[in-house]
């Protein structure tokens, strides 16, 4: 979408009543490719008082991307804005959303509402974890594709995610880390009743003094009643367990001992419906 265009959907979207806004204040991002209805949505966001500006980008991957917001206090946030499908990514998604509870009568066929409901599982899933405690950026709103939670790092600097971090960490410092890995792992299914599905050391942020870490990207976390949930349990443990076994070569559990410690919680949690 160019950026009259933008303007002009900017000045009809703020009422005269309110501060006009234009393209530049909103969207502080150069070169990037917004297509009409995300942006949009962007600008209901801004009308709701949950967005103020969009600047840099954090990261851009095949399926969304993420920028530095600012909301109207200026604290930073994570807007995480899913592209319009591929295929590919309509194949992937489809097994997570099938077979849970919470997305019943959808109609697969139906692109943008598949993107949309993925974003609402998103959002939902990190709530769920919020609110179970669980160490995972503070979930904030979405609309349509688009997701705002709290940003986790300093200085308009994300954190590093593990697999960018674990070369300078020492071996206590990643025995540690392994810890709270396990310690969220834990939560996740038996205090949110979900089981994450991507975990691993790319989903993995680790905060510096005092040495903390957070689980991202939890989109495809799946109740503890959808039918793979063995399945996506036992790879994210194999990931967990392979990652410090190989990469960061400390002491572990082994994969049975680690299942071991979760799974009498899954069988509860599946229990008490
Ligand atoms: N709350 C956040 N605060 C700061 N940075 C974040 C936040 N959430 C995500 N990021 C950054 O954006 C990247 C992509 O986010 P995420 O893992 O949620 O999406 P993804 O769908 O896996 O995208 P990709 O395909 O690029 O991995 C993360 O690796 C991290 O660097
Ligand atoms: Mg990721």
């Amino acid at each position: 979408m160019k950026i009259d265009e933008i303007d002009r959907l900017l000045k009809e979207a703020t009422k005269p009543w309110e501060e006009r806004v234009k393209d530049k204040d909103l969207f502080e991002v150069v070169d990037e490719v917004f297509d009409t209805s995300t942006v949009m949505t962007i600008i209901e966001l801004y009308r709701r008082g949950v967005l103020r500006k969009i600047s840099g980008v954090i990261s851009s991957g095949k399926e969304a991307k993420v920028y530095l917001g600012y909301d109207k206090t200026g604290k930073p946030l994570a807007v995480k804005i899913y592209l319009t499908s591929t295929a590919e990514f309509k194949k992937g998604i489809y097994k997570y959303i099938m077979g849970d509870p919470r997305f019943e009568g959808l109609k697969p066929k139906d692109t943008r509402s598949l993107i949309f409901a993925w974003t609402r599982k998103e959002f939902s899933n990190l709530s769920k974890m919020y609110e179970a405690g669980v160490k995972v950026p503070r979930p904030i709103a979405y609309l349509n594709n688009v997701l705002v939670m709290e940003f986790l790092g300093e200085d308009r600097m994300r954190y590093p995610l593990l697999i960018e971090a674990y070369k300078e960490l020492t071996e206590e410092e990643l025995n540690t880390i392994y810890k709270l890995v396990v310690e969220e792992l834990e939560k996740i299914v038996c205090k949110a009743r979900l089981v994450h599905g991507d975990l691993s050391e790319y989903n993995i942020m680790v905060k510096p003094e005092p040495l903390d870490i957070a689980i991202i990207d939890v989109s495809q976390a799946v109740d503890v009643n959808h039918p793979n949930t063995y399945d996506f349990l036992k790879r994210d443990v194999e990931n967990i367990i392979r990652f410090f076994k190989k990469e960061a070569k400390i002491e572990t559990d082994n994969t049975e001992e680690l299942l071991g410690k979760i799974i009498p919680c899954l069988e509860k949690r599946k229990q008490s419906l």
